[in-house]
C-alpha cells in the first residue's frame, strides 16, 4: 500500500440515483396465489410474457401478501366481526415480541424480524373474508430463493424486494417499505462523500430499497390484483451474492456521480437484506410510543433513586435544585400544612456546619471509647457531605401548622406525624433529583446534632433537622435496581 492509497476497501463511486430513466410497471392477469403455488414459475412466465419482458438489472417487487399465500401463512378466520377481531388480536400477540405503542385499539408492535408496524403485519385485506394473513416468516430468505429461481428460469439477473404497507412516525398516510430483499443494495451511505460545493455528507444513508418499494406501489396499487411490479433502470444497485456490484448490471456505476461516495468498508458489509434496514429497539430514538415511554418513566421514577456516594465534579444547575425542591413540596403533609424547609448550604456556612458536626460526633465517639484509626475511619464517613457538589439540609418546622394538645401523648404523636411528613418530602426530593439525572445520598448526621445545626445555620428553634442530602451528578452510571418482591414487608389482614 502506498501513501494515500486505500486499503482493501471497495469504493462506491456513484450516487444512488439511477444513471438514466427509471420505468416501472405491474403486469395484469396474475392468478390468485394459493399455498404451494409455483411462485417463481408463474412469475417468470408472466413477467417474460409481458411486453416489457424481463432483463438484467430489473428489480422484481412483490407484495408480501403473495408470499403469505404461497407459504401457507394464511389463517382461517371467523367471518363474525367480533370473533374475527378476537382472533386478529390473538395473532398480533403471537407475532409480536414487544409492544411499542397502543393507539386506541391498534397495537404497534415489533415482530420477530425486528419490524415495527401496526398489528404485527396481521392483515385482513386482499384475502378471502374467512381468512387473515400473517407476514412471511423470513422474507429475506424468500426473496433470495425467488431471485435465484427467476435468474435460473429466465436467465435475467434480477433483484427481488418483498414489500408491506406501513405507517410512518411523524407522517400521516402509509407507504410500502421493503421487508425482504435479495440481490441489491438496500441502502447507500454517503458518509465521507463530498458534494459539488465541497460539503461533506455525514449522515445521509438513503434507504433505496424502501424508495423502490414505495415507487412500485404506485403501479401495483391496492385494489387492482396487481401484487407484483418490475422496476427497470436501477441495475447500478444490484449486487452479487458476495455484495460486489453485479458486473452484469452495474457498468454505469463507476464515476457516474458528480461527487465521490466512499464505500462502507468491504463488500461483505454492503447492506443487502431488508433486515439491514431495521434499527433495533435499543438504538432507536423512538423505541416506545409517547404514552408508553411516559408510563415507563413514571413506573421507574421511584426505584431509579439509589444512594449515590461518589459524585463527578460537574456543577449542579441551581434551577434543577429549585425544581426538585418544588416537586418535593408536593409531598403529603398533615393539616394541609407545608412544614418542610430545604436549606441549600454553601461556601463558608457549609464548612462551619460540617466542622461543628464533626466536633459533636467526635465527642460522642470518644465518649463511646473510640480512638485512633477506628475513630478516624468513623469520622471519615462524614466526608461525603464535604465532597459532594451540593448540600441540602432538610428541616421540619414544628411551628408551621402543627396542632397543640394539652396531653403529652397526643403532643408526641403530632411530632411523629410531622416527622414522617418530613421523611416523605425528603424522599420526594431524592426522587425528583434522580428524575433529573442527579444522584443523592441522605445522611442522618444533623438529626444527632440538632442544636448545633440550628446554631450554625441560624435557623429558628422550631426547625428540626432531618439529616443532610448530598447532591451531585453520579461519578459512575447508576445501575438499575433489581426488581424486588414486596415479600414479608407486604401483608393483608382481613
Ligand atoms: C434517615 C436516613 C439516614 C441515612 N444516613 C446515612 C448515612 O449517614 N450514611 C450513608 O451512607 N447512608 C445513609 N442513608 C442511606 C441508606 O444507607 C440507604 O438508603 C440504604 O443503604 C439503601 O440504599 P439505597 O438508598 O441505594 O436504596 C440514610 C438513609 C436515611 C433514610
Amino acid at each position: 500500500m502506498t501513501d494515500g492509497a486505500l486499503p482493501e476497501i471497495r469504493r462506491w463511486t456513484a450516487e444512488h440515483a439511477a444513471p438514466g430513466d427509471v420505468t416501472l410497471w405491474a403486469p395484469d392477469g396474475l392468478p390468485e396465489f394459493r399455498p404451494g403455488a409455483d411462485l417463481a414459475g408463474i412469475l417468470a412466465e408472466a413477467l417474460t410474457a409481458d411486453p416489457h419482458g424481463l432483463t438484467d438489472g430489473d428489480v422484481v417487487v412483490l407484495t408480501s401478501k403473495v408470499l403469505s399465500k404461497t407459504e401457507g401463512r394464511i389463517v382461517p378466520a371467523p367471518t363474525d366481526p367480533e370473533e374475527r377481531d378476537a382472533l386478529r388480536r390473538q395473532l398480533v400477540e403471537q407475532e409480536s415480541v414487544r409492544l411499542v405503542a397502543r393507539v386506541n385499539r391498534t397495537l404497534i408492535t415489533e415482530n420477530r424480524l425486528g419490524i415495527v408496524q401496526a398489528a404485527a403485519g396481521v392483515d385482513g385485506s386482499n384475502v378471502e373474508t374467512g381468512e387473515l394473513a400473517l407476514l412471511p416468516t423470513d422474507p429475506d430468505a424468500s426473496a433470495a430463493a425467488l431471485a435465484a429461481d427467476l435468474r435460473r428460469i429466465t436467465g435475467a439477473r434480477v433483484a427481488v424486494l418483498v414489500t408491506d404497507t406501513m405507517g410512518r412516525a411523524w407522517r400521516t398516510g402509509q407507504i410500502d417499505m421493503a421487508i425482504g430483499a435479495a440481490g441489491m443494495r438496500v441502502s447507500v451511505g454517503y458518509d465521507g462523500a463530498v458534494d459539488r460545493q465541497g460539503n461533506e455528507l455525514l449522515v445521509t444513508d438513503v434507504a433505496v430499497a424502501d424508495e423502490v418499494a414505495a415507487a412500485a406501489d404506485l403501479v401495483k396499487g391496492k385494489l387492482g390484483a396487481r401484487p407484483v411490479a418490475v422496476v427497470r433502470g436501477l441495475g447500478h444497485l444490484l449486487v452479487d451474492d458476495d455484495g460486489n456490484a453485479d458486473p452484469a448490471t452495474s457498468t454505469d456505476l463507476a464515476g457516474s456521480g458528480s461527487g465521490t461516495v466512499a464505500g462502507s468498508g468491504s463488500s461483505a458489509d454492503v447492506p443487502r437484506t431488508a433486515r439491514d434496514l431495521v434499527r433495533d429497539g435499543e438504538s432507536d430514538l423512538f423505541r416506545l410510543g409517547t404514552a408508553e415511554a411516559l408510563a415507563q418513566g413514571r413506573r421507574e421514577a421511584v426505584p431509579a433513586r439509589r444512594s449515590v456516594r461518589r459524585f463527578s465534579d460537574a456543577p449542579v444547575e441551581p434551577e434543577l435544585l429549585a425544581e426538585a425542591v418544588a416537586d418535593a413540596l408536593t409531598a403529603p403533609a398533615p393539616h394541609h400544612s407545608t412544614p418542610i424547609r430545604f436549606v441549600r448550604v454553601t461556601g463558608q456556612a457549609r464548612v462551619r456546619l460540617l466542622d461543628a458536626l464533626r466536633a459533636d460526633w467526635e465527642r460522642d465517639l470518644r465518649a463511646d471509647g473510640h480512638t485512633g484509626d477506628v475513630l478516624a475511619r468513623r469520622l471519615g464517613r462524614g466526608d461525603i457531605l464535604r465532597e459532594c457538589p451540593e448540600l441540602i439540609v432538610p428541616f421540619v418546622d414544628d411551628a408551621s401548622g402543627a396542632h397543640t394538645y394539652p396531653d403529652e401523648r397526643r403532643a408526641a404523636c403530632e411530632v411523629t406525624m410531622f416527622t414522617v411528613a418530613g421523611g416523605a418530602a425528603v424522599q420526594s426530593l431524592l426522587v425528583a433529583l434522580a428524575a433529573r439525572g442527579l444522584g443523592s445520598c441522605w445522611i442522618g448526621s444533623t438529626i444527632f446534632a440538632a442544636d448545633t445545626t440550628r446554631r450554625e445555620l441560624g435557623v429558628p428553634d422550631t426547625w428540626r433537622p432531618l439529616g443532610g442530602v448530598a447532591v451531585g451528578y453520579p461519578a459512575e452510571p447508576v445501575p438499575a435496581r433489581a426488581a424486588r418482591p414486596a415479600g414479608e414487608a407486604y401483608l393483608t389482614i382481613s
